[in-house]
């Protein structure tokens, strides 16, 4: 096919060239915002005098026209177009004759492919913001429901001391609330114009930068027209805020795995979100949280793999750049997902109080408790601390707990040791003790529900 750009050479590209060099697989995802882009860049041409008014009228309706075209299917990308660029601009030309021509004036496809990626970004980042939100609703939801189920925490997958299934829950909120705003922080830095930083140095004509990018939502122009064209610094702090909420999700996704194992018995995941196996009849397995967990590995990649490409480029544009795209299209595709498969399982989730509650009273995770109580009654913590072990111990030999030794023996080890023992340490005691600013007792985790649930309001509201 005989090339746009045919003059310097003859145009005439190999065709497995053509395939290796095209990205019109791809980067047509982003026509609307070529469109958009080409619409208010024709405008300023037309307000500067660069252009008739008459010629942005024209090219306008032109653009509308395959933008409608393109969305409702009358006109199917041709896939031995270059790239999206080309094509639009090859359609318009083909529409609307000589006066398509004039569009590329006082523009590049360095300037344009930079201005359609931020474009397309701002979007699809939006809508990860707002599933992020409804996660964080779900999330909340079960943190609501288990205020008083208690269960054991773990450190070093240990038991380690009694806590209410809303503190784990609410861990999670705070982690999406996170994600959420370094969006934010990425969009924020991100929205600046490189519309009219051409090929890489600016431009002969009298263009206003300002306009185009106050006509297209950005702060601003960005300042230097080599950065405008060379910046992908949005793909990477994009792709690390993705790459973060798929970690975040993957930590998720593999308690959730666990809590609904047979031996923990935590949670029930809802049907809809589980699967059977093709030979053992009494499988239900959580495949969506473990595809989920698999799938943050290409998430990490992407921006692994954006990372190096960029590592060695010169400035400013240069082809390898075109690889940006799928990569962070990948990783936008598989957020989306992720979320949107795990607010409704997250949601749906049933909790088995009883199965949190039989583990919580076993693993001796009060013994902290009875070295507070034992300080509180006067020994230093360290000692208090030593005789514990040794209680724990004993008990493990003979198959007690701490709940049941007798207060016999307590006092034989310890004359500060009353029969308000046992009230000390139940597992109620030790949850509504922990009294401390963020920690699992009632009137914290009161003010962090508070807190979330005002986090998506106003999130909401904006
Ligand atoms: N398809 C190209 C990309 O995605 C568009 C920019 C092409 N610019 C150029 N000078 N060849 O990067």
């Amino acid at each position: 096919m005989k090339k746009m750009w045919a003059g310097r050479t003859s145009g005439q590209t190999d065709r497995i060239a053509d395939d290796f060099n095209a990205s019109i697989g791809f980067d047509s995802a982003m026509y609307r915002e070529d469109i958009r882009g080409s619409i208010a860049h024709a405008a300023m041409l037309a307000k500067q005098g660069i252009l008739t008014e008459e010629e942005y009228e024209c090219l306008a309706a032109g653009l509308r026209g395959i933008e409608e075209d393109l969305t409702s299917g009358r006109l199917a990308i041709d896939p031995q177009a270059e790239d999206i660029h080309m094509f639009v601009e090859s359609v318009l030309t083909d529409r609307v004759g000589e006066t398509g021509k004039k569009l590329h004036t006082a523009r590049s496809r360095n300037d344009q492919v930079a201005l359609d990626l931020r474009l397309y970004l701002r979007e699809q980042t939006a809508t990860v913001q707002a599933e992020l939100l409804a996660l964080l609703s779900a999330t909340l939801e079960q943190a609501r429901a288990g205020q008083d189920a208690i269960l054991p925490g773990y450190t070093h997958l240990q038991r380690a001391q009694p806590i209410v299934f809303a503190q784990q829950m609410l861990a999670y909120c705070m982690m999406f609330e996170r994600d959420y705003t370094r969006l934010g922080d990425a969009l924020a830095r991100m929205n600046y114009c490189p519309l009219g930083s051409c090929a890489l140095a600016g431009t002969t004509y009298p263009t206003d930068r300002a306009m185009t990018a106050k006509a297209l939502g950005f702060t601003a122009p960005c300042e230097n027209s080599i950065d405008g064209v060379s910046d992908r610094d949005y793909c990477i702090e994009l792709g690390s805020a993705f790459a973060t909420i798929m970690m975040h999700l993957s930590r998720f996704s593999e308690e959730l795995i666990l809590w609904s194992s047979w031996e923990f018995g935590f949670v029930e995941l809802d049907d809809a979100y589980t699967t059977g196996s093709s030979i053992m009849p009494q499988k239900k397995n959580p495949d969506m949280a473990e595809l989920v967990r698999g799938k943050t590995g290409r998430v990490y990649g992407n921006l692994m793999g954006t990372l190096t490409m960029l590592k060695g480029l010169p400035l400013a544009y240069n082809k390898d750049m075109q690889e940006d795209k799928e990569a962070i299209f990948d990783s936008v595709e598989t957020v989306k997902a992720c979320l949107r498969i795990f607010a409704p399982m997250v949601r749906t989730m049933r909790l088995h109080r009883d199965r949190m509650y039989e583990a919580a009273r076993v693993g001796f995770i009060n013994a902290t408790d009875l070295a507070d109580y034992l300080a509180r009654k006067g020994m230093p913590f360290r000692t208090a601390y030593g005789l514990v072990g040794e209680l724990v111990a004993d008990c493990i030999r003979r198959g007690l707990v701490l709940d049941t030794l007798p207060l016999a023996e307590y006092r034989a080890r310890s004359p500060l040791i009353e029969e308000d023992v046992y009230e000390a340490i139940s597992l109620e005691t030790c949850v509504a003790r922990r009294i401390s600013a963020g920690g699992t007792g009632p009137d914290s985790v009161h003010a962090q529900l508070e807190s979330v649930s005002e986090f998506i309001a106003k999130a909401k509201a904006r």
